[in-house]
């Protein structure tokens, strides 16, 4: 069992929303689960602690930092096992360790901490670090090799496409121009002069989010293909679910929470079938229901942790027999 003093020492990620995800998820004694963003294991160890009868619970991240602290964890808690990959291929490393089917599975998208902090990895421009990104540290392309190679045209649609950023154009313009570029740094500023002043921006005060806020977060979200992930692992978690297994995912951008909230409304409304055609009642159900509406942290939680204010967490619950082909 891991206790509420490991809980604090288990790393510098704090589990967004932890009491909605054990209250959601956790509806069965003796279940499998699947925590596809380990992370620093600050859900998982909420989960285990929430229910001291949980059959088995899985990790999964890209991460190697990650994969390190679920081994710490895997060592002190024997219902707890850690796999290493993309939760797209979730069927599969579920597989390999005996898994076919789950009761619940948590996807908590994005980058954790640890990853945002260690200047070595590159994701932030609050400190100076080589312009790196992947959370996969084995993965072959990173940041700094994609931007000093890409067209223009692809870095515009980017920018554009996965940060919603209005300068897109003069940003990219600027980063084909000033190539090559090596460290987090030197593109903070490289963005920070392409762009109009706050208050040409539209912005009454100088106090808004550093103009290279969103461009970074396109980079990250493109180099780690995080959009055909996010696609992806849904579908997986989905299909590994038990008839009243849950699945619940908590998105940081308006960007992310779409996906999850049309292709959850698809999966709890009943099929389009042909009309007038005879059908068996149980191929007009819903696949799925929605467990209530989409939750967002409490006052409190954001108080202490303000990487929870633009948290969305959304739950849906599946109905229909499983399919695992
Ligand atoms: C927001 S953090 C999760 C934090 C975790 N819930 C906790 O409480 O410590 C997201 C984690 O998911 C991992 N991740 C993101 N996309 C992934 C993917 N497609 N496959 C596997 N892991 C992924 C990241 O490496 C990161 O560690």
């Amino acid at each position: 069992m891991v206790s509420l003093a490991d809980q604090r020492m288990s790393g510098h990620h704090a589990p967004v929303m932890a009491t909605e995800v054990v209250e959601k998820l956790l509806h069965r004694t003796n279940g499998t689960y699947i925590d596809a963003t380990f992370g620093r294991g600050g859900h998982s160890r909420a989960l285990l602690m929430g229910m001291p009868g949980i059959a088995r619970l899985v990790g999964i991240d890209r991460d190697q930092d990650a994969h390190d602290a679920g081994e710490i964890l895997s060592q002190k808690d024997n219902r707890f096992e850690l796999v290493r990959g993309c939760f797209s291929e979730m069927k599969s490393l579920a597989a390999a360790v005996g898994i076919t089917a789950a009761d619940g599975v948590l996807m908590d998208i994005g980058v954790s901490s640890p990853q945002l902090d260690d200047p070595r990895r590159g994701f932030s421009f609050r400190a100076d670090g080589p312009l790196d990104m992947r959370m996969d540290q084995t993965q072959a392309l990173s940041a700094a090799e994609w931007l000093n190679g890409a067209e223009l045209d692809e870095i515009t649609t980017v920018l554009r496409d996965y940060g919603e950023e209005r300068f897109a154009r003069r940003i990219a313009d600027q980063i084909v121009r000033q190539r090559p570029i090596a460290s987090t740094i030197a593109l903070a500023e490289i963005i920070a002069a392409a762009v109009p002043p706050p208050k040409r921006r539209g912005h009454r005060s100088a106090s808004t989010k550093h103009p290279a806020t969103k461009s970074f977060q396109a980079i990250r979200i493109f180099i780690n293909q995080e959009r055909a992930e996010l696609e992806a692992g849904l579908e997986a978690g989905w299909s590994l679910l038990r008839p009243g297994g849950r699945l619940g995912i908590i998105t940081f951008h308006s960007l992310e929470d779409r996906l999850v909230k049309q292709r959850f409304r698809q999966l709890a409304e009943p099929p389009q079938l042909p009309r007038r055609l005879p059908v068996r009642a149980k191929d007009a159900q819903p696949e799925g229901r929605l467990i209530g509406k989409a939750m967002r942290a409490g006052a409190k939680e954001v108080s202490q942790n303000p990487r929870a204010r633009s948290a969305m967490f959304r739950v849906i619950e599946k109905l229909t027999e499983v399919d695992n082909g």
